[in-house]
């Protein structure tokens, strides 16, 4: 499966993600930038925010209550379709996704 990001300079990376794997786990063991994943995926620091591709997004989910307390503090400022991409796990109808690193 796989997924692309859509970088704050303008560039995209494609990677492959195993099922199951979340999209900070993927984008920070291939080096994506602006994906940092500083608490591991515990919901407590939201720099593993993405902004979901609006074509992405209804299959992405919606935010759990606590992951919406933690978008609201996002340093880039959450916009409507903003997740954790740590809470995002990687499935066959995700197969394809696509999420922009906002811009810091
Ligand atoms: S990795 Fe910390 S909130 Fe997602």
């Amino acid at each position: 499966m796989k997924a692309t990001w859509k970088l704050a300079d303008g560039r995209e990376v494609t990677h492959d993600v195993a099922e199951g794997l979340n999209l900070m786990e993927a984008a920070t063991s291939r080096g994506v930038p602006g994906i940092i994943g500083e608490c591991g995926g515990s919901m407590s620091c939201a720099t593993c925010h993405v902004v979901v591709d609006p074509a992405w997004a209804e299959r992405a989910g919606d935010p759990s209550a606590f992951e919406e307390d933690m978008l609201d503090i996002t340093e880039a400022g959450r916009q409507p379709t903003s997740r954790l991409s740590c809470q995002i796990r990687m499935r066959a109808e995700l197969d394809g996704i696509v999420v922009a690193v906002p811009q810091p």
